[in-house]
C-alpha cells in the first residue's frame, strides 16, 4: 500500500503546511500581522488589541505584567506559561508547579480577581490583566485572614497545595464573604490535596466566613 493511501481524500491538494503558509501570507498581505519591530513598544505595553493578530516570537520577548499592583518587566518565550514567568523569571515561587496541566490547582493565581490555573495561561496572554499571587496575601498583609485560619485549624501538612487553596478561597470569600460549607467545597473543587487536609481546609475557610458573619459557632 502506498503511503498516500492513508491520507484523507483531499490531503494532497491542501496539506496542513501549505494551509498555514497560505493563511500567514494572507494575513501579512492584509496587514493583520504585527511584527514586534513594526510598532515599537506596543508588544510590551498594550497587550493584544482587538482585531489585530499579533505575531510574537519565536524569540523571547520582553513584556510587562501587572503583578500584585506593580508593573514587572519580564523576558519570556511566547510558549512560556504565566506560571513559568512567575516562578522562573520573577522569583515568585509561592505559586506552585505540580501537574503543569490544569488538573491540580496548585498554581492558582487571580487574574482580575478570578482564580485561574497559571500553568494553563501563556504569560503573553496575561498582559493587560491584574495578576495577584500568594505573595501579595502572604507578604503584603493577610487581609483575608486565611493564613491565620489555616494555622489555627491545621490546614496544611506538606503545604504544597496550600497556596492554591488559599488563592481559591480568597477569591470565593471576596465574592461571598458569608460562604457556607457547600460554597467552600465548591471553591476548592479544583484544588487537589494529596495529604487529605480537606476537613481542616474547610474548617479554616468557614472560620473566616463565620468571623465575617459575626459569630455563629456550629454554622456551616
Ligand atoms: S500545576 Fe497548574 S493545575 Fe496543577
Ligand atoms: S497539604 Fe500536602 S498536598 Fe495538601
Amino acid at each position: 500500500m502506498k503511503h498516500d493511501e492513508h491520507k484523507p481524500p483531499n490531503s494532497r491538494s491542501i496539506s496542513r503546511r501549505s494551509f498555514i503558509k497560505g493563511a500567514g501570507a494572507l494575513a501579512a498581505a492584509s496587514g493583520l500581522v504585527r511584527t514586534p519591530g513594526a510598532d515599537a513598544g506596543a508588544a510590551t505595553s498594550s497587550g493584544a488589541q482587538e482585531g489585530i493578530v499579533e505575531r510574537l516570537g519565536p524569540d523571547a520577548q520582553t513584556i510587562e505584567l501587572k503583578i500584585n499592583g506593580e508593573v514587572r518587566r519580564v523576558t519570556v518565550e511566547p510558549r512560556e506559561t504565566l506560571l513559568r514567568a512567575l516562578r522562573d523569571h520573577l522569583n515568585l515561587t509561592g505559586t506552585k508547579l505540580v501537574c503543569d496541566r490544569g488538573a491540580c490547582g496548585a498554581c492558582t493565581v487571580h487574574l482580575d480577581g478570578k482564580p485561574v490555573t497559571s500553568c494553563m495561561i501563556l504569560a503573553i496572554d496575561a498582559r493587560g490583566h491584574e495578576i495577584t499571587t500568594i505573595e501579595k496575601i502572604r507578604i503584603k498583609g493577610d487581609k483575608t485572614g486565611l493564613f491565620g485560619a489555616f494555622v489555627e485549624h491545621d490546614g496544611a501538612q506538606c503545604g504544597f497545595c496550600t497556596p492554591g487553596m488559599v488563592m481559591s478561597l480568597a477569591a470565593a470569600l471576596a465574592s461571598n464573604p458569608k460562604a457556607n460549607l457547600e460554597d467552600v467545597k465548591r471553591a476548592v473543587a479544583g484544588n487537589i490535596c494529596r495529604c487529605g487536609t480537606y476537613p481542616h481546609v474547610f474548617a479554616a475557610a468557614l472560620s473566616v466566613a463565620r468571623d465575617t458573619r459575626g459569630g455563629g459557632a456550629g454554622e456551616s
